[in-house]
């Protein structure tokens, strides 16, 4: 297991589509997803996506903590917190055409934060690192670091998605606007 370097914002690996894993069993893939669990524990990141690793693979790793969710939520699995989740070759429905403004932040954008529309509602889909498929409905802070991280398999960055920069900067300067939450 090793700690890998993370592409920032500028690296054409975070601008390009990645490629579908087509054997997610492959040893190569197992420690892919080691050392990407090793990068993020050690970030202290919230997700990290494979191209952020400079791997143009569609792979994700994501967990929701307890305090990027409601307090009223937690029981909820669709918005309570999650723990350490993998989806390989990952899909998301949007259900509904609801969004939701809220501060993110990426360990590619490492300082900064912006205020991001997303769905408030989604199914997505994916396979886990023992093979089986994972489908969940999610909703709050779970959709939107779903919808994050798998930005990253398109080549989009949360800026790209930004629809107000006024609301994009520097965290140390942002921060008395924010609520802030962690990196993904
Ligand atoms: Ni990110």
């Amino acid at each position: 297991m090793a700690i890998l370097k993370i592409a920032r914002m500028g690296h054409p690996v975070l601008r390009r589509p990645a490629e579908p894993v087509t054997d997610p069993g492959a040893s190569e893939i197992k420690r892919l997803i080691a050392d990407m669990i090793d990068t993020m524990r050690d970030a202290q990141g919230i997700g990290l996506a494979a191209p952020q690793v400079h791997v143009a693979k569609r792979l994700v790793i994501f967990h929701v903590p307890d305090e990027g969710t409601d307090e009223e939520s937690e029981d909820d699995p669709s918005s309570g917190p999650r723990p350490l989740t993998i989806l390989i070759n990952p899909e998301i429905e949007p259900l509904g055409e609801e969004r939701t403004l809220d501060w993110e932040a990426c360990l590619s954008l490492p300082g900064m934060m912006g205020m991001v529309p997303r769905f408030a509602h989604i199914r997505y889909r994916g396979i886990a690192a023992d093979g089986a498929l994972v489908e969940r409905v999610a909703e709050g802070f779970h959709a939107r670091v779903v919808q994050h991280e798998c930005d990253h398999l398109d080549g989009l960055l949360y800026p790209l998605r930004m629809t107000d920069l006024s609301q994009f900067g520097f965290v140390e300067e942002l921060r008395h606007a924010a609520g802030a939450s962690g990196e993904l």
